[in-house]
């Protein structure tokens, strides 16, 4: 037996129990093999419903190898599962167009449903973004949402395709508003939506975070070395009960640099300001180098400066299917109460 199959073996061993917890709980979404901590770095398998998607970040995995993987996990779990494989280590995604086991069979490429929390998500192996559409390490967040989000006002910063938006307006917010500049995020987001039409609606703003989070902060909008800015939708000043903040790494835009690692505060301190007095910002920051205690030392320095000191804090941490043996995922979560 190669040492990757003894690998996945012992990482779905691991899983047994959390599986079987995760279906009763309504999710078929989950990680089955998170390679960095598991024996094979730069290799990831999820579920993703009926879909096993399989994505490489630093070589290329043979073509043996990739169904042997596939078999391993349909035979663990059971079912037949789509394979969709996505390789994320060239310059571009996606290699051997020609081959059915790296292009996919149509079938699996086809609009599915996957499952989180009893909730129906879109899950698209291919599409314009490398990412998949609902990132799995946040599911515990959009848990945390889903639990206290009853009777709330909830914005949804870089709300990409809407998932906490979602567990928001399932648990019962009284409204939900999703931002992200990315009209086709926000796109699966309204199809999520409606996927779910029990649900009440989600409102929907496509704008660059920085103008929009001023404005609700009632902050200036600075123009850059006397640059003229783009236009961007006008907002009224006014806070929300329950903020979540969960940025990209890095991003640059006519506004603003998002950059976790050298400026959260220019992030973090309007979502504050835009977070009720008694409210809860869940904010979060996916930079491996970043260490938590660094972190959350300069998170609560900003609010403190910012006047709006944290009375309580907690930390949520991703789902035991993205084990870290530091306890040090790169995805750190605080639930920040005001
Ligand atoms: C890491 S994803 C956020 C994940 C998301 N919170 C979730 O629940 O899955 C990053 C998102 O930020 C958006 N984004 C990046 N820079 C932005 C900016 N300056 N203003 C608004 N949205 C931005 C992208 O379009 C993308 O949807």
């Amino acid at each position: 037996m190669s040492v990757l199959t003894q690998a996945l073996r012992a990482a779905l061993d691991s899983r047994t129990d959390l599986l079987a917890t995760l279906h009763a709980q309504g999710t078929d979404c989950y990680r089955l093999f998170h390679g960095s901590q598991e024996g094979a770095g730069g290799l990831t398998l999820d579920r993703y419903g009926p879909q096993l998607l399989v994505q490489s970040f630093h070589q290329p995995v043979d073509r043996d190898t990739l169904l042997g993987l596939h078999a391993e996990v349909q035979q663990r779990l059971g079912l037949p599962l789509h394979l969709v494989y996505n390789d994320r280590s060239g310059g571009n995604s996606r290699i051997d167009r020609h081959d059915k086991v790296y292009s996919a069979e149509p079938a699996a490429l086809e609009d599915m449903i996957g499952h989180e929390w009893g909730l129906d998500y879109r899950v698209r192996g291919r599409h314009a973004g490398q990412d998949p559409l609902l990132f799995l390490d946040l599911r515990e967040a959009r848990g945390w949402v889903k639990d206290h989000a009853k009777g709330k006002s909830v914005l949804n910063l870089f709300a990409y395709t809407c998932g906490v938006g979602l567990s928001a307006v399932a648990g019962g917010a009284s409204e939900v508003c999703n931002l992200d500049f990315a009209e086709g995020n926000l796109a699966v987001g309204r199809e999520n939506g409606l996927l779910n039409p029990r649900l009440p609606e989600m409102s929907f703003v496509q704008s660059d975070y920085f103008p929009a989070i001023r404005q609700l902060a009632g902050l200036p909008i600075s123009q850059r070395r006397g640059q003229k800015l783009p236009s961007y939708p006008r907002l009224a000043q006014r806070q929300f009960d329950l903020v979540l903040l969960d940025p990209p790494a890095w991003a640059k835009s006519a506004f603003g640099t998002v950059d976790l690692l050298r400026d959260y505060q220019s992030l973090l301190k309007p979502a504050i300001l835009a977070t009720a007095d008694d409210g809860v910002l869940i904010c979060c920051n996916n930079l491996a180098k970043v260490a938590f205690d660094d972190w959350r030392d300069q998170v609560l320095r900003c609010a403190e400066k910012a006047g709006r000191p944290v009375r309580q804090w907690s930390r949520l941490g991703p789902g035991a299917d993205f084990p870290s043996a530091d306890g040090q995922p790169p995805l750190k979560i605080m639930v920040l109460h005001f």
